[in-house]
């Protein structure tokens, strides 16, 4: 892999598709350096690592902290002289149900995790990465960022939002030799249904994670998330469209369709607009581009 013996960043390393990612990465050769704001979790991690050989240090830090994600990038330096990529994982399901159900404290929740979160990650490594003379990042968006899922608005915001950035990102930091990429999976088995036991972690409720009400093992999110694919399987598909420069990274073929039908209506949209009387005329108007001075 063009990254081996390189520094790579996993935030939410800990367990799920991040640590399969951080994983293979460490396989390919990459040095690991994991954050997760579960603590038990990121010494069982660690540990798995290492019995693989793989060169990996981690902290605990919260994604929503400026401060940590700095401590986080030093931590890398310090470690192993330079760091060269990002993966920003971390995330959390929301709070999927009717509108009316959930408060703007669940939506606070999931955008400065699965949004700001992100945000954090980009600004405080990439200026890093730059000095490393280039790498990549890798937002991990979901399928939930290429089309509006009912009943998920708060992480469909979020995931759209990592997608759209993912793209201003790819052309900003091409100049850099960075490579941007957002990875889009559909269900993956992992405890990503069981995201309430990271909340008071991270949003200050008084509960411990002990007494917190986890959805029912039957309910029709835990049985997809459980049926998903393996994160090991996501985690091999990272590092074979990494080899292959893709932007997208996509894990579920099987959902092509259902995004071309959510383009289609949107050519189909523009198409009213080109035959409207109002705008119309506007058709053949050379776009304009933003370029920064
Ligand atoms: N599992 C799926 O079906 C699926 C599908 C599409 C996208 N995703 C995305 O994949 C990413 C990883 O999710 P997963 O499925 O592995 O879930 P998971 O819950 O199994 O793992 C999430 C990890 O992130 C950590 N984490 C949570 N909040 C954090 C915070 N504030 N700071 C630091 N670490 C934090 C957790 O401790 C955990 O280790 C998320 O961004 C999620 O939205 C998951």
């Amino acid at each position: 892999m063009e990254y081996s013996s390189r520094t790579v960043l996993v935030s939410g390393g800990a367990e799920g598709i991040g640590y399969a990612i951080a994983k293979a990465l460490g396989l390919a050769g990459m040095n690991v350096v994991l954050g997760d704001i579960n603590k038990p979790s990121l010494q069982s991690a660690l540990t798995q690592l290492q019995e693989l050989d793989i060169n990996c240090t981690g902290l605990v830090m919260d994604v929503v902290k400026a401060d940590d994600w700095r401590r986080a990038v030093d931590l890398a330096i310090s470690q192993y002289g330079a760091l060269h990529a990002l993966v920003n994982n971390a995330g959390v399901g929301g709070k999927p149900g009717p509108i009316e159900n959930n408060t703007l404290a669940d939506w606070q929740w999931c955008i400065d995790v699965n949004l700001l979160g992100v945000v954090q990650g980009v600004q405080a490594a990439v200026p890093r990465i730059k000095q490393a003379g280039g790498g990549f990042v890798v937002n991990v968006a979901s399928m939930a960022g290429m089309m509006g899922v009912p009943y998920g608005g708060e992480y469909t915001a979020t995931k759209l939002a990592v997608a759209g950035l993912s793209e201003a990102w790819a052309v900003e930091l091409a100049a850099f030799n960075i490579h941007v990429a957002a990875l889009c999976p559909a269900f993956v088995s992992t405890n990503i249904h069981l995201s309430e036991r990271n909340r008071a972690l991270t949003h200050g409720q008084t509960t411990t994670p002990d007494e917190i009400e986890l959805p029912d093992p039957d309910s029709v999110m835990s049985q997809v998330v459980t049926n998903g694919i393996n994160p090991d399987l996501v985690a091999q598909r990272v590092i074979e469209a990494l080899n292959a420069k893709e932007h997208y990274i996509f894990t579920h073929p099987n959902y092509r369709k259902a995004v071309q039908q959510r383009y289609a209506a949107i050519d189909a949209a523009f198409e009213r607009a080109e035959s409207s009387a109002i705008v119309g005329h506007l058709c053949n108007h050379p776009l304009d581009a933003f370029v920064p001075q």
